[in-house]
């Protein structure tokens, strides 16, 4: 993976802009704003994150959200250490009280009470109250909270309510067009860029068949794996079937009319 370096020497990953979303988030850090990022699996959010925090060189604290995660995951909790009962910071307030970005990621997954939670951080007040402790933080300069979905998945119970979501700045992502695809995935995986090419073009033709055969389509993400398989040698057909099309489906008539799309592609 390549990386560049920001001004204090830390290495910023890798990350090809799509537009405007670095202007976007810089000015959303500067001014206190929170963001949330939406787009489909394995498109570059996670990634632009990272890259943006070391850019602006502000500590990350990502927390991957699920139906289990609570309130108390991201504040933190009493525990016992040698006897001794002693408060611990979730890394949301470690976040709030060190002025870093705190990335929730599938924010959707999360239950209700972390929402609540998130309300007086993401409005003018941006202020943490701790129930347990009694205290109640307000955000050091330079805290960001970034939350990040997918709303392909998303159904009817899965949504953000309007008011956590107008509380936020927003930036929709989309899969990179050929060009920068193809730049992304050579400069991730090692192939050359005349190699990488057809697989993006192979891509383009499985993501058209989103919605009908297929729930979702073919990630960059993915399209890095497939590279990297065929820069370690691995024969080219191999590649694309454990990469491509396996991980997108396990209905076997639609397998078919994907390797009918390769053979298309590559002939
Ligand atoms: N714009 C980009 N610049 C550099 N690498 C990218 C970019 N977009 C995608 N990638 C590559 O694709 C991979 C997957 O991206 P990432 O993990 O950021 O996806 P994501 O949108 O967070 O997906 P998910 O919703 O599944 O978490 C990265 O590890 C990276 O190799
Ligand atoms: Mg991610």
């Amino acid at each position: 993976m390549q990386a560049h370096r920001t001004q204090e020497g830390a290495t910023a990953p890798f990350y090809f802009p799509q537009g405007d979303e670095r202007e976007v988030f810089a000015a959303a850090q500067a001014n206190g704003l929170p963001l949330l990022l939406k787009g489909p699996t394995g498109c570059g959010k996670t990634r632009f994150v990272a890259h943006m925090a070391a850019q602006l060189e502000r500590r990350l604290y990502t927390v991957a959200c699920h139906d289990d995660l609570s309130a108390t995951d991201l504040i933190g909790r009493y525990l016992l250490k040698g006897g001794e009962t002693v408060w611990v910071d979730g890394p949301l307030t470690r976040a709030v009280r060190e002025g870093a970005i705190c990335y929730l990621d599938e924010v959707v997954e999360a239950r209700k009470d972390v929402t609540v939670v998130l309300h007086p951080l993401t409005d003018d007040r941006r202020i943490l109250p701790i129930d347990r402790t009694g205290e109640e933080l307000e955000a050091a300069s330079g805290f960001m909270l970034v939350a990040s979905y997918n709303p392909g998945y998303q159904n009817i119970l899965k949504t953000l309510k309007p008011s956590t979501r107008q509380r936020f700045l927003a930036i929709e992502f989309d899969f990179p067009n050929p060009e920068q695809e193809t730049e992304i995935v050579a400069v991730e995986s090692g192939l050359p860029a005349q190699r990488v090419a057809p697989l993006v073009r192979l891509a383009g033709k499985l993501r058209g068949l989103k919605g009908q055969d297929l729930e979702e389509g073919v990630s960059t993400r993915l399209l890095v794996y497939c590279a990297t398989l065929i820069r370690q040698g691995m024969p080219v057909e191999r590649a694309i079937r454990a990469a491509m099309i396996e991980p997108l489906t396990d209905d076997e008539d639609v397998k078919r009319g994907l390797l009918d799309l390769v053979t298309a592609v590559f002939g």
